[in-house]
């Protein structure tokens, strides 16, 4: 099994990449392996609503389609971001908005999802909310830790100092590969996420 993990910094050995570390490695113990992309130095452009979408970004080819790509043969997804003015960093944004707006439904549909906030001191629960918005629209259960899942510091020394964001970290491992292994067992005994009954429904607040 594979997770896809999106890293929104523009560090590649920041304090977000340390706490992913953390979480991959609770991962790496079951034998599931994880996926990091780095996104937070690429020069990615937000959606320009050009309604091309076809299960890839037809406006720019870049990051965001092998995201998609990579997370078609992927089991779960998580979203990392930095905190950004109380928020996620704009460049994840402009990528999540991108990638969630263009993929097919079945590289999302019943595939687990987890989203981490790692700031150096305020703006972890708003950004929460904000990242969890992406899997839940996309039919994905979001799964949790033992606290919001959210790591503190300004490097990733300083991460591994937050003893208790740590252990979020690998208690949001354990989780994640609990349900994978609850999934994959389903799977084996012909259980499969349930198919959205019907597709096509977009009604309007004036309507
Ligand atoms: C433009 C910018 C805005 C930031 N805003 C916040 C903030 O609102 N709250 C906070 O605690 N830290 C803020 N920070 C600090 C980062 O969240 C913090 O240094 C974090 O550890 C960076 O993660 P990284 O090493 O993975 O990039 C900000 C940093 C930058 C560059």
């Amino acid at each position: 099994m594979k997770v896809l993990m999106i890293n929104g910094s523009p560090h590649n050995h920041g304090t977000t990449r340390r706490a992913l570390d953390e979480l991959a490695g609770t991962l790496h113990a079951a034998d599931i392996q994880s996926d990091i992309m780095t996104i937070g130095q690429k020069r990615l452009p937000g959606c320009i609503a050009c309604g091309k979408c076809d299960g890839r970004c037809r406006a720019f080819d870049d990051d965001v389609n092998v995201a998609l790509e990579k997370l078609e043969h992927a089991d779960a997804l998580v979203l990392a971001s930095p905190v950004y003015f109380a928020s996620p960093n704009g460049t994840l944004l402009c990528f999540l908005d991108r990638m969630f707006s263009a993929g097919h439904d079945a590289a999302f549909l019943g595939k687990p999802a987890a989203c981490v906030a790692v700031a150096r001191r305020a703006g972890t629960t708003a950004s929460l909310d904000v990242l969890a918005k992406y899997p839940a629209i996309r039919a994905m259960p979001l799964v949790t830790s033992t606290y919001w899942a959210m790591v503190h510091g300004s490097d990733a020394a300083q991460a591994e100092q937050d003893e208790e964001g740590m252990e979020v970290m690998r208690n949001l491992g354990l989780n994640l590969t609990w349900l994978l292994q609850c999934i994959a067992l389903g799977k084996e005994n012909g259980k499969t996420a349930p198919v959205p009954a019907a597709p096509g429904h977009r009604t309007d607040f004036i309507r």
